[in-house]
């Protein structure tokens, strides 16, 4: 079996992240991660990759003159590693069009919510305030449109009397965990497809 190769991105402490890591050390998963890219030199996610053996690289954004600058060291060093599949874990910006477009059908996204709704920031705090009854997560496809591509799998929880914040975005995050090693492996096994 050939395993596809993957390269996560993060900005943060990365727990989606070492969740596909985990994943791809079953010995029938169809993918590896080859390296593990962040826009902070602090993400906790890089250590906890590096600690593994996997290649990690920073790039500060404030030291590219432009965006799409950015961007194309960034696709760049994903090509470098041979990248098939890119996984955004907690991703902190916005990308342009450009760069999704290049990675069209091979870059998929996990949201805390339960997509359509509540795209954006602040998933949870929102969902809250709307008195929702029901929230989760989603994994898929990273289009132009923020939060917009074809969802692959998506994972409901429950929202509980005296919920806040930090209970539920737990209790969504148990299901983020589960689901997107499973989406990873649906398209690393050709099992789901983009069909723009
Ligand atoms: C997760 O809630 C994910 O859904 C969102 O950002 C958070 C990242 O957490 N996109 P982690 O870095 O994977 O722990």
């Amino acid at each position: 079996m050939s395993r596809k190769k993957v390269g996560i991105l993060i900005s943060g402490r990365g727990s989606n992240m070492s969740a596909l890591i985990e994943a791809t050390k079953a010995p029938d998963y169809p993918a590896e991660v080859v390296g593990v890219l962040s826009n902070r030199a602090a993400a906790k996610g890089l250590e906890i990759a590096a600690a593994q053996g996997i290649a990690t690289a920073s790039l500060a954004q404030s030291k590219f003159p432009t965006r799409e600058a950015f961007e194309d060291v960034m696709t760049r060093v994903l090509e470098s590693w041979e990248v098939d599949i890119v996984c955004l874990a907690g991703f902190m910006r916005i990308l342009t069009p450009e760069f999704t477009l290049h990675w069209a059908g091979r870059m998929i996204n996990i949201h805390p919510s339960l997509l359509p709704l509540y795209k954006g920031l602040d998933t949870h705090a929102r969902a809250l305030a709307d008195g929702a009854s029901r929230h989760g997560c989603t994994v898929h496809f990273v289009t132009p449109g923020l939060d917009e591509g074809a969802p692959i799998l998506a994972a409901e929880v429950p929202v509980l009397p005296g919920d806040d914040v930090d209970t539920l975005s737990a209790r969504v995050l148990v299901e983020e965990h589960r689901i997107y090693p499973e989406a990873l492996r649906m398209l690393a096994a050709g099992e789901v497809a983009f069909n723009s």
